[in-house]
């Protein structure tokens, strides 16, 4: 059983907010009956019409982007700018799952399978998140240990961390690391490097749960397999 407005909005058809609108002004039918009540709950049984046209059930689409700089992770920007979206030419509502900065590339899941996201975004589903960082400075044991032991961001404490000194580059005066989370807090590789006195110059997210760039040039995608889809909800199970 689910919500009229949201199996509208889940069609494909418009957003939440407009079904809801539709279905008060009395354009919206279940079963040859005009249902004007919000929250009005149906099954996939049901049949929905729109202005008596039967509402299609958008086909779930799952894909894989290796997001490039410069680009924001949303829908639509008021400024008019590209998004993530807009690399992906399909015709179902398809939206980012999670977020990375307009200046972060990298692994970036893109669907219209709410259900799916949610998994995927869920704490408790503690999915591995690998990123790859430069910053600026040479940076020091302590500071390594303290950041693998979790550092306060944003008034809390962030989760143990793996992190991995991949280079010291004394002539640039900068510092390569792989950091491995299990959170998805807002900007938090930069934030957590912050906290310790470095600057992130870089950030490329290399690898989110079993999903990773390989065959992917910058701003290139893929289809997910049925079987990659299936193995992120069995985490559901765990
Ligand atoms: N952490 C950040 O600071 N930015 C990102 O884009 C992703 C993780």
């Amino acid at each position: 059983m689910e919500r009229l407005q949201k199996v509208i909005a889940t069609s494909g058809l418009t957003s939440r907010r407009k079904a809801e609108d539709l279905i008060k002004a009395g354009r919206v039918k279940v079963n040859n009956v005009i249902v004007r009540e919000l929250g009005t709950k149906v099954t996939s049984k049901d049949i929905i019409k729109v202005d008596d046209k039967e509402l299609i059930k958008e086909k779930k689409v799952y894909y894989l982007l290796n997001k490039p700089r410069g680009i924001i992770t949303s829908v639509s920007d008021d400024k008019e700018r590209k998004t993530v979206v807009d690399l992906i030419p399909c015709n179902e509502r398809i939206y980012p799952v999670g977020r990375l900065d307009y200046d972060t590339t990298g692994v970036l899941i893109l669907t219209n399978d709410g259900d799916f996201a949610n998994i995927l975004m869920h704490p408790s589903s503690e999915v591995e998140k690998v990123y790859i960082v430069k910053v600026k400075g040479i940076i020091d044991k302590d500071a390594i240990n303290t950041l693998k032991n979790g550092v306060i961001i944003d008034g809390k404490m962030t989760k143990q961390a793996k992190i991995k000194l991949r280079k010291k580059d004394y002539k640039t005066n900068t510092s390569m690391l792989t950091v491995t989370i299990h959170e998805g807090r807002n900007h938090q590789v930069k934030k957590m490097f912050e906290s310790v006195g470095y600057k992130v110059l870089k950030l490329k997210r290399e690898r989110e749960f079993i999903f990773d760039l390989k065959g992917l040039k910058s701003g290139e995608y893929r289809t997910l397999t049925p079987k990659e889809v299936a193995i992120v909800y069995s985490l559901k199970t765990k």
